[in-house]
Formats: C-alpha cells, structure tokens, sequence
C-alpha cells in the first residue's frame, strides 16, 4: 500500500516534467477504449544506428531516437505526438511504460533460495531511469544504488528520486575502480535487467563481470542475450536458472554470500 503510494509520487513527478511523456502515457491507458490504437513510430532505423554505435564502442541501451506516438481511433489517426531523443523518450520508454513484471518474476524465482529483506543493499549497474530499483526500495524497502552511463536516463530518475531514497551516478559501470569507489563493503544483491548484452562485448566488461560476483551474495539477472551466464558471469554460481520467451531469469551467488550478513 505505502509502496504504492510512493509510486503513484514518482510517476506523478515525471509526469509532470516530462508532459510529452506524461501525455504518451496517458493515451496509453485509452488503450482500453474499444477501437483505440496507440503506436510508436521511429524516426530512422535504430537498428543501424546502434550497429554503427557498437562498431564504435559507444554506449548502447539508451531510448534511442526521436520518435511519434501516432494514435488511431476505429482507423482514423485521431493525434500523434513527437517525443525528442534525451529526458522524454527516456521518461516514456525506460519509468513510465517500463514495467517491472520482469523484475517481480526474477524475485520470484530467487525466492527458493533467498528472502530479499528491508534494509538489504541493491546496486544496479546498468540502471536507466530506475524503474525497477524504486520497486526494490518501495515496495521491499530496500537500500539502492544505480549507475547508468547515460545522462538523461539519471536525470530522470533523480526526477522521480524526491525523497533521496536511492543514490544514482552517471558513469560507466565498466570503468576501472567504480566497484570499489561505490561499493566500499560490497552489497546484498546486484540486479542486472536488460544490459548485459549491451555491454558484454566491450572491452572492460570481463573484469567487471570478475570484480561485480566478488562484490555481492546474490546477482539477480533479466538478459535476452543467447550467451550463457555461467560464462558472462563465471566467477558466479548459477542457483536457479529459467529461460521465459528467450529471456534468461536467474538468481547466481556471489563470493559475499556467506560472508556479508544480512543487515
Ligand atoms: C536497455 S537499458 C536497460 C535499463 C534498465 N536496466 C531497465 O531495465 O529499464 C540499458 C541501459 O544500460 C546503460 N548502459 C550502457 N552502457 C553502460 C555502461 N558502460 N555503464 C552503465 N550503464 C550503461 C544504457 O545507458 C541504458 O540505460
């Protein structure tokens, strides 16, 4: 119930802010009325873009691209409504029509092994917006930090962040020494949610796949990514694993598991 509450805050927050987005998710919700189509068009193809992105080892992941929300009632576009790459796409595609049934799931299934407890610590590396950290920390009551190397993203999640229940940096998890700056003593659970395979390829992410298991007890881990976790992350036991409509869920343990006690 509180957890909802502080939700509904957050939402109403970047909605207010971001009002192209806020309208986006709106007209979303009419999506309910019989004859009511609503669709994103994109304005180049992202596909080449992000393969030209990767060729040169920039970052990847982010709301990429302006684009349209054009909307159709019984067949005859009743409005469309552009949403600029940067804060409003960010603000529609990664909090306001993210959902967080992925995240739910990957608990979950986690939950034969561990209980995720208030208090316990959450570091996302690859964070976005902060939508599923916020589900950490309002509806678990957990502690939570999140990186994400794209600044628009942090700037709406900080948007949503009123009461500074979560800390965001902007940077690259993948950089040398972030671990140990951010996670002085480690942390409960890394979450990891539609990153690694933006990520896995880039030079960096071996050692960071090595000091991250080193860094935590558990690693819970969303990835559409064919790869198998047992060697993106090879330092970690995998615990439980699923594969749901070619997205890998599973809860790994990290070397902290028996070490750091739950505070
Ligand atoms: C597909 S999004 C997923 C965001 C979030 N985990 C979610 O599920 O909503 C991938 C994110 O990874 C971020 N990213 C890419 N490279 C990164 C890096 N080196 N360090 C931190 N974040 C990075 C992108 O900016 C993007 O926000």
């Amino acid at each position: 119930m509180m957890g909802n509450l502080l939700n509904a805050v957050r939402f109403l927050r970047v909605m207010l802010r971001y009002r192209r987005a806020g309208a986006s998710f709106l007209l979303r919700g009419l999506e309910i009325v019989p004859g009511f189509r609503r669709k994103v068009v994109y304005l180049q193809d992202r596909y080449q873009v992000k393969q030209q992105m990767k060729l040169r080892q920039q970052s990847i992941g982010h709301a990429l691209g302006d684009r349209t929300i054009v909307c159709t009632w019984a067949g005859h576009q009743v409005c469309s409504l552009r949403l600029p790459e940067g804060v409003e796409a960010t603000a529609d595609q990664f909090f306001l029509n993210r959902p967080i049934r992925d995240a739910m799931h990957v608990i979950k299934l986690a939950s034969q092994f561990v209980q995720i407890r208030p208090g316990e610590l959450v570091f996302d590396p690859g964070c976005g917006a902060g939508r599923h950290l916020y589900y950490f920390v309002d509806s678990l009551g957990c502690r939570a930090i999140g990186i994400d190397i794209y600044k628009p993203a942090i700037e709406v999640a900080q948007t949503a962040n009123w009461d500074r229940r979560v800390r965001f940096l902007s940077q690259s998890s993948i950089e040398p020494g972030i671990l140990e700056s951010v996670l002085p003593q480690g942390c409960d659970y890394v979450f990891i949610n539609s990153w690694l395979n933006h990520i896995k390829d880039y030079p960096g992410y071996e050692e960071f796949a090595r000091r991250v298991v080193m860094k935590c007890r558990y690693l819970l881990v969303i990835t559409s990514t064919k790869d198998q976790l047992d060697r993106l992350l090879d330092l970690a036991e995998i615990l439980a694993h699923e594969v749901r409509d070619g997205t890998q869920f599973a809860l790994l343990r990290g070397s902290l598991s028996q070490t750091l006690s739950p505070t």
